[in-house]
């Protein structure tokens, strides 16, 4: 959500949803797209997606907010992945539920 703020214009919207198999959590936003060719290590530690973002507020950053992201993520079995294009930026968390068995 810090990055909708940061890196998006205009309001930003956050959802959680959820079902018997996974919890999932989107966070969208306008603004200029990510480039194509950054998708694919935008999650990288230190990585900026340049220049989609060139104010000085959004290139203050170091490139971390993603990688601990997909790590937070990847801790509980789950996915982080974004979309990217003229109309909106969307980043979709996946997280499976397990169900709760007694012992
Ligand atoms: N919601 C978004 N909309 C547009 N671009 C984004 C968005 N989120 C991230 N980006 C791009 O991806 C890059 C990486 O994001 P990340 O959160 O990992 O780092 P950061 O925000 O630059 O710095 P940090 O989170 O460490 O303060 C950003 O620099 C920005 O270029
Ligand atoms: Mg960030």
């Amino acid at each position: 959500m810090t990055n909708a703020v940061q890196h998006g214009s205009g309001a930003f919207c956050a959802k959680a949803d959820a079902n018997d198999e996974q919890i999932t959590l989107t966070v969208s936003n306008g603004g200029q797209p990510i480039p194509a060719a950054a998708l694919s290590t935008i999650f990288d530690p230190l990585t900026r997606a340049i220049p989609s973002s060139n104010s000085a507020r959004a290139s203050s950053g170091i490139g971390l907010g993603l990688f601990i992201c997909r790590c937070i993520a990847h801790a509980h079995h789950g996915t982080i992945g974004v979309e990217s294009n003229e109309s909106e930026t969307v980043f979709t968390v996946k997280i499976p539920r397990f169900s709760m068995r007694t012992r």
